[in-house]
């Protein structure tokens, strides 16, 4: 398959590909996605064959309208107003009933159905145009970290899907957070750019972590249990400057990429990067296509209080296949 890359001004004829059942990567303000419409037969199935995603890991809703949020769930709790009011559109998907018309291919299954509004001019323009939710994980091939431009989209999926549209680099860098409403009490699933505390102000009440929750036995979110946004490389960890610079020293024969909140002077073979949620994966991205041997980074305060920064570098260190 021959796959077209697409200028902003070119959505009508994406919309077009879509409604035909094909599959379509978009940019959003979080990260690119990989998209096809909610209701075309077979199309959302095609993702999970491009990205090789396990068939038990749902896909995320993206939607232009509360029309289309009331069309795809079966009731929306006050809660769900509060947020919509604070943070839609934007990088926050909130986790619902779904309602019966939702394909169980897009839910993996479950009796539920994530969703979120991108204020991103492109996809918000693109999901009009289809008259549908779109339906999209990020657009990476599984496991692989996510994509912030459209050329690391091209570098997975070239020949693969019907098309990319090019946008700019991602604004924000990392995926939307994830919260549920399914029981009374909010349930952060996976940490983004909006925090845990910005929620719990606009709700009145604290968010449980998944482990706080009822649901503590069985993985809330499916996604959670495999690996995620790793570089071929090992991904190792410091948190102290003084230990990764014995690390270097040791290491003086591997080729190191060193990630950081400032610039680290380094030798010939190394490289080192400024770390924020913005670079994170171009930088895991780059440590692969330069061969680097491994990948170091700096925890310093900056990057430890970053919770959605940490919850993304600490499943890069994971080795296995799957957690356990
Ligand atoms: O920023 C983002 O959220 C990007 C852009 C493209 O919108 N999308 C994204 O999708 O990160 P994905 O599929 O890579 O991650 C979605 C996460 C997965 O961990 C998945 O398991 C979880 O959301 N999820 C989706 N539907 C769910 C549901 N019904 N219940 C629990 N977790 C769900
Ligand atoms: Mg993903």
């Amino acid at each position: 398959m021959q796959t077209e890359l697409l200028e902003s001004y070119e959505l009508q004829h994406a919309a077009e590909l879509l409604k035909k059942g094909e599959v379509v990567a978009f940019p959003t303000e979080t990260v690119y996605g990989l998209g096809a419409a909610i209701f075309v037969d077979d199309a959302p199935r095609k993702i999970f064959a491009a990205k090789s995603r396990p068939a038990d890991n749902p896909l995320i809703a993206h939607v232009s309208s509360i029309a289309q949020i009331e069309m795809i769930t079966a009731h929306l709790p006050e809660m769900f107003y509060k947020l919509y009011d604070a943070f839609f559109p934007g990088p926050l998907t909130v986790v619902l009933e779904k309602a019966l018309c939702v394909p169980g291919v897009v839910s993996a299954g479950l009796s539920s159905i994530a969703l979120r509004m991108p204020s991103h001019p492109i996809a918000k323009a693109l999901i009009e145009l289809v008259g549908q939710p779109i339906v999209a994980p990020s657009a990476n091939t599984s496991g692989r970290p996510s994509a912030t431009s459209y050329s690391h989209v091209i570098d997975d999926f070239e020949g693969k899907i019907a098309a990319v549209i090019r946008g700019d680099d991602s604004q924000i860098g990392i995926e939307s957070t994830v919260i549920s409403l399914l029981s009374d009490r909010p349930v952060l699933m996976r940490p983004g750019s909006i925090t845990k505390e910005q929620i719990e102000k606009v709700l009145g009440c604290s968010v449980l972590s998944p482990l706080e929750s009822d649901h503590s036995s069985a993985p809330v979110s499916p996604g959670m249990k495999y690996r995620h946004y790793a570089p071929k490389a090992p991904v190792l960890l410091f948190y102290d400057k003084a230990h990764l610079l014995s690390h270097v020293d040791d290491a003086s024969r591997k080729k190191k990429l060193i990630l950081a909140s400032e610039p680290f002077v380094v030798c010939d073979m190394d490289k080192s990067m400024v770390l924020s949620q913005k670079s994170l994966y171009g930088a895991l991205r780059l440590a692969d296509k330069e061969l680097f041997d491994e990948v170091l980074i700096l925890c310093d305060d900056k990057i430890h209080g970053d919770a959605a920064l940490m919850n993304r570098l600490i499943k890069a260190c994971q080795t296995a296949d799957k957690q356990p």
